[in-house]
């Protein structure tokens, strides 16, 4: 226990527990309820994961090792370990990529018949599940997110993903009856550390069902299950060049889609990035589509049943620590359930358990890198310094790795940072309303709209607030619900096109 860390996570007021200031709130939390909530460790084991030391490059069917000759540590972040050697790919790598999946689109893939090129992502989708708890094990050591998550949300998704894909690809004249739909060729694909195998999937499935070859580039700091990907793509005999994988930061994925050899570009991370590569693009003929950040607004009505959304709310911003575009990141309560809901999910918060991502019992696991802690802490800062009123978890912070203990702040105004931009970790910000209105208003102030939620238990008023909102993807008393068959996709500066669903595959084809 860093007691360093416990100062800066030590709850503002709670009426449950009040911590002496020289004393750890793990004692605090003792006193208050017992060890009622003190679970025995239920660690996964990893002894039988067999990580290699250095990883190379997925291109053209083959291992290669880099022309740049450099290579970059993935660490895990909840012990700070080092985990693996992966290749950082130069331009000219990324050029060889781009050129295999060019060689594999015209001499192979765009050569079988769509009931084969299916046949193979079955397979893709079948060693998933078979390989399951190794990907899982692998993903939360990597990224740091619970084996809770990886395991029963992460991989049973990327799985689901390719079988849902599989089963479009000999079908497109079905999924745009009356219309020629043709695939785009090479398409060049980015994406983030925060779901890092299920974006892969996310991304890789309908592109190959709509008959295009890839060149995937996995975030820096969760490159393992996307490697191991190319691993089950290697040994389901994909064509050579089909899909490639490429290791490496921002220079990396800047070399890729900007590479005047890839047809279409598909990026999910940051707004920023988001806004560069439509800069690199303008003027040019490539297709692309853009997942962004967001600030999802999760609305509670008086009516609401309120324990069931205690139970939405605390998921839908602290599952996965926070590192979710879609994370209902601002709470509007109605003004007259304010006091009752905030006392519940204090209490509530009170039993999350966080810590070794890999065991069973654990919430909360590691925030992925240092510097995603640095940034959370900054807007955490700020919205203290603003005035807001912080309460944070009391949860004991292990002494190595990232951690910040869930937080909720009240008080919170719309000009306040933490209202605004996107914290990306566990903190939620607490605004109330009054009107139906005033709530859509208030959930429509924000630069961004990728996801919302709504709870009451009047039909017509859900339906009549999701009409009114902003955002692609709404909830109604449940949140971060996913579906293959769902599309998912943003308003405003989350982005544009869809992924998911037959809308996914619009991403990847010409259709006339
Ligand atoms: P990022 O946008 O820099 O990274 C996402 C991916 O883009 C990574 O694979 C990265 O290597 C790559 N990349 C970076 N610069 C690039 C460039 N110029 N051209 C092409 N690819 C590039 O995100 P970062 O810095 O890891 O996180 C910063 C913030 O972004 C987070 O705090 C969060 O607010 C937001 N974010 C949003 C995500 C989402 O799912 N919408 C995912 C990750 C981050
Ligand atoms: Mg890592």
């Amino acid at each position: 226990m860093s007691t360093k860390e416990a100062a800066s996570t030590a709850p503002a007021t709670t009426a449950a527990a009040k911590p002496d200031a020289k004393r750890p709130e793990s004692k605090a939390i003792g006193m208050a309820f017992g060890d009622v909530w003190t679970y025995a460790p239920a660690p996964e084991a990893r002894d039988h994961i067999k990580l290699q030391a250095k990883y190379d490059l997925f291109i053209g069917g083959k291992w290669k090792a880099p022309e740049s000759k450099k290579y970059f540590d993935t660490i895990s972040p909840s012990t700070e370990e080092k985990l693996a050697e992966i290749a950082d790919a130069s331009a000219k790598d990324v050029d060889l990529a781009v050129q295999a999946a060019r060689t594999g689109y015209e001499k192979y893939w765009s050569k079988l018949r769509p009931l084969d090129r299916g046949k193979y992502l079955f397979r893709i989708a079948r060693a998933l599940q078979e390989k399951a708890r190794e990907l899982a094990i692998v993903e939360t050591m990597d990224g740091g997110k619970p084996i809770k998550e990886s395991r029963d949300v992460d991989v049973p998704l990327a799985a689901a993903h390719f079988f849902y894909y599989a089963g479009w690809a000999d079908k497109l004249e079905h999924a745009f009856p009356g219309r020629n739909a043709r695939a785009l060729g090479v398409a060049g694909q980015v994406i983030p550390w925060n779901f890092p195998l299920l974006m892969a999937a996310w991304k890789l499935a309908p592109a190959l069902a709509a008959g295009n070859t890839c060149v995937l580039k996995p975030a820096e700091t969760t490159p393992l299950t996307a490697l191991m990907l190319a691993q089950i793509i290697e040994e389901a005999d994909l064509p050579p060049g089909v899909v490639n994988i490429v290791t490496g930061a921002g220079a990396t994925g800047a070399a890729l889609v900007g590479h005047p050899g890839v047809d279409k570009v598909a990026f999910t991370g940051s707004t920023d990035v988001g806004k560069k590569i439509q800069r690199a693009l303008a003027g040019t003929q490539k297709k692309l589509t853009l997942e962004l950040g967001g600030k999802a607004a999760n609305i509670v009505f008086a009516d609401a049943a309120l324990d069931q959304a205690v139970e939405g709310i605390i998921g839908g911003i602290f599952f996965n620590q926070g590192h979710v575009c879609c994370a209902g990141s601002r709470l509007l309560v109605e003004e007259g359930i304010h006091e009752v809901l905030i006392r519940k999910l204090k209490d509530r918060m009170a039993t999350i358990r966080l810590g070794d991502p890999l065991d069973k019992n654990t919430d909360i696991g590691a925030i992925n890198s240092r510097m995603q802690l640095d940034k959370i802490r900054g807007l955490v800062a700020a919205g203290e310094a603003e005035g807001a009123t912080r309460f944070s978890a009391p949860c004991v912070i292990p002494d190595r790795g990232y951690w910040f203990a869930p937080t909720l702040f009240t008080g919170v105004s719309q000009s306040h940072r933490i209202a605004r931009e996107e914290i990306f970790g566990p903190v939620l910000s607490v605004l109330t309303f009054r009107t139906p209105e005033e709530a859509v208003e208030k959930a429509n102030n924000t630069m961004y709209g990728l996801s919302a939620g709504i709870w009451t238990e009047k039909g017509a008023k859900s339906f009549w607030v999701a009409q009114r909102l902003r955002a692609g993807v709404i909830w109604a008393n449940t949140f971060n619900k996913f579906d293959p068959s769902s599309p998912f996709g943003g308003y405003k500066e989350s982005g544009f096109g869809r992924e998911g669903g037959r809308q996914g595959l619009l991403a990847y084809l010409e259709v006339d």
